[in-house]
């Protein structure tokens, strides 16, 4: 079944007399245990894509459903709650906490997501361990490296058992050989967790961890094989 189906998600963004429509109509689906890639070129819509599937922006028209329950983009409240309850998002640039340690970032987002339990702790450091980072709990991120970064960043995301995780662009800083371990521990987390995984990337060496590539171009998704490249899997 389906964790998160988008229908007809159209966006425009109306600015100072300018008229942007970054998608034109995108029809998805995610399901559970799949790692599938978005492919598009820079401006074709991916952030925009994930924003909205992610409940981050309201989409101009068109809907979502996640974890069976339509969400009301009218409402902010349902919004979070879609967020707080479903997604995690991991971005290029990490997002962490510069003056919190590892630990504290993961903690944090646990708080955020409503953890109020003395369990939480022991619930960020399983998560960290899992994600090979229990000998950094207490660095500060300016003392990790990219790799390390964007593992906390994971880490967070999967805080709060997250079933749905957006990853916007993840190994865009990332030496070709840790982009392709932090596409690994995505995979992971699908097949071992039954977790749903977005990956917006325009990395061609990233392919070949995904179940599924949806290509994107201004606004649409294109038929697979309909253009240059080769995908090797498909649903
Ligand atoms: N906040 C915004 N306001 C106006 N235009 C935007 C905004 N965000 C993105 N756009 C435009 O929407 C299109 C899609 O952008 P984006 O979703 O960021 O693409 P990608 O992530 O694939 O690079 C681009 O033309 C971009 O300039
Ligand atoms: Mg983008």
């Amino acid at each position: 079944m389906a964790i998160l189906e988008a229908e007809r998600l159209t966006k425009v963004y109306e600015e100072g007399g300018s008229r942007v429509e970054a998608l034109r109509g995108v029809t998805l689906e995610l399901e559970e245990g799949e790692i599938v890639l978005l492919e598009g070129p820079s401006g074709s819509g991916k952030t925009t894509l994930m924003s909205v599937a992610g409940c981050l922006l309201s989409p101009t028209s068109g809907s979502l459903t996640v974890e069976g329950r339509g969400v009301d983009f009218r409402s902010p409240a349902d919004m979070v709650r879609v967020r707080r309850e479903s997604i995690g998002f991991v971005f290029q640039s990490f997002n962490l906490f510069p003056a919190l340690t590892v630990l504290e970032n993961v903690l944090y987002s646990l708080q955020v997501r409503g953890r109020r339990t003395p369990e939480y702790e022991r619930e960020a450091r399983q998560i960290l361990q899992q994600i090979g980072l229990s000998h950094r709990l207490d660095f500060v991120p300016a003392k990790l490296s990219g790799g390390e970064k964007q593992r906390v960043a994971i880490a967070r995301a999967l805080s709060g058992g997250s079933r749905i995780v957006f990853a916007d662009e993840p190994t865009a800083n990332l030496d070709s050989h840790v982009g392709l371990e932090v596409l690994e521990i995505f995979r992971k987390l699908a097949k071992e967790e039954g977790r749903a995984v977005l990956v917006a990337t325009h990395d061609p060496a990233v392919r070949k961890v995904a179940d599924c590539i949806l290509r994107i171009r201004d606004g649409l998704l294109i038929e697979e094989g309909s253009q240059d490249s080769d995908p090797t899997r498909g649903h």
